[in-house]
């Protein structure tokens, strides 16, 4: 008899738990994965998908985007960004509280979870924004990835800079704080210095790597007073790199984006505000420290920072041209090429984009194919070439900055909770995922 609720992954090539590979089949049922074997005969099941020549992966958990809804819905909406989530194999996500309104209160929180519920074709998680006044509830909110601090580059109640803002937040309660390290005393400084200049490359110039490290710096010194978990969102330069290198408490972590792996300051060049992100892309002297630091697991994770903005606003001149590419349907893509190429391995990659996120923000039962881990896979290409296509994008901003670059590692399927949410090409929009949980 069949069963809706089992699904047969034939003769993939499957990442196990171990890091190594085996050459075999994976039983889901009721969403979880129940078996691995070499041949598994199931008569009950209802789906099989034949998955010769593909790698099967656990699906990324990508730990930071700006999904821009509610308010900013002309960017992107939490419809859009799963949908190019599932192309990109992006099963799970914990989206930023910059918002309209800001995710700062626990009613904004439950409204976006809310909106996720009924929109979202892959599993959500969100953060609490900080501001000066909201301690009360950045202690009590709840389901949370954590607290998110916009150290810089930032605007309105969102922007916490100083020690003396920080430190109660840092000093009160246990939960994750994610910081966005930018001294902004120092940025707005330089901001006037460079005032007139129209090259967005100035960008990285006006935002340099002290700006960064000051505030990692400052962010690590309070974590460390208090003893309290910390993330470094979006690590940039290759001297925090070494700074956490010679410093880093075990209760720290930090990661990086595949645009600080892959590009560097030469994208202006080519792509001009497309290129312009906070922090900024680097000189190329930072990537090559950047992949180091990631190999030798001073730098933890990898998150893309999908920040879309439309192409009308960033065909502004600098500086009025908005920060923040798209990322999330081209980030597996970009670190499995990268694999390829010889880089890192594929089960790095997967490590960086699933595992270790999974265990730094706690997320129960995902990260992992094993058997009892709920079945969020993506099963990818690694034979295959194929370039980033403009017309293919789910993202509503509608560009890349990797528009033209010929990938391997695309998701041919993508699996979220045992139902196929992505099929070579077609995505299953009437499939929802799941909100998040965490371990306190
Ligand atoms: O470039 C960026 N843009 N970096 C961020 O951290 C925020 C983002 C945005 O929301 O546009």
């Amino acid at each position: 008899m069949s069963n809706p609720n089992t699904l047969l992954i034939r003769q993939a090539q499957i990442l196990l738990s171990d890091g190594h590979f085996f050459l075999g089949d994976v039983l889901i049922q009721g969403g979880q994965i129940t078996q691995i074997a070499s041949n598994i005969l199931c008569s009950e099941h209802s789906s099989i998908i034949d998955a010769s020549g593909l790698t099967l992966l656990p699906g990324v958990i990508d730990p930071q985007v700006h999904f821009r809804e509610p308010g900013l819905e002309y960017k992107e909406d939490l419809h859009t960004a799963s949908c190019a989530c599932a192309k990109g194999g992006v099963t799970s996500f914990l989206e930023m509280p910059n918002t309209r309104p800001l995710t700062t209160t626990q009613a904004a929180l439950d409204d976006k979870l809310q909106r996720a519920s009924e929109k979202c074709l892959v599993n959500y998680g969100f953060f609490i924004g900080a501001t000066a006044e909201n301690l009360p509830d950045l202690v009590t909110a709840h389901p949370t990835c954590g607290i998110k601090i916009f150290m810089g580059s930032m605007h309105g109640p969102l922007q916490v800079s100083t020690e003396a803002e920080l430190e109660p937040i840092f000093a009160n309660g246990t939960r994750l704080i994610a910081v966005h390290a930018e001294d902004q005393a120092r940025i707005i400084e330089r901001r006037k210095q460079y005032e007139g200049i129209t090259d967005p490359a100035i960008h990285s110039m006006i935002q340099d790597e002290t700006a960064a490290l000051n505030a990692t710096k400052l962010a690590l010194k309070l974590s460390k007073k208090y003893q309290r978990r910390l993330h470094i969102l979006h690590l940039s330069t290759g001297i925090e790199a070494e700074f956490l290198r010679e410093d880093k408490p075990s209760w720290v972590t930090a990661e990086v984006t595949p645009q600080h792996l892959v590009l560097n300051t030469d994208a202006y060049e080519k792509i001009g505000t497309l290129a312009q992100m906070n922090p900024p892309l680097r000189s190329p002297d930072n990537p090559k420290i950047l992949w180091q630091a990631l190999r030798d697991g001073i730098i933890d994770f990898i998150a893309t920072d999908h920040a879309p903005h439309t192409l009308a606003e960033k065909a502004q001149t600098y500086p009025s041209s908005p920060s923040g590419m798209p990322g999330v349907e081209t980030s597996l893509p970009i670190m499995l090429t990268q694999a390829m190429q010889g880089n890192c391995t594929v089960s790095q990659v997967s490590n960086w984009m699933s595992t270790a996120v999974a265990k730094a923000y706690q997320i129960p039962n995902k990260g992992l194919i094993q058997a009892g881990y709920d079945a969020d896979l993506v099963l990818v290409d690694l034979n295959t070439y194929r370039p980033v296509l403009r017309e293919e994008l789910q993202t509503k901003c509608g560009w890349s900055p990797f528009e033209g670059w010929n990938l391997t590692g695309w998701p041919v399927y993508t699996i979220v909770g045992g139902q196929v949410v992505y099929e070579k090409g077609k995505l299953n929009t009437d499939i929802r995922g799941k909100a998040l949980r965490f371990r306190e």
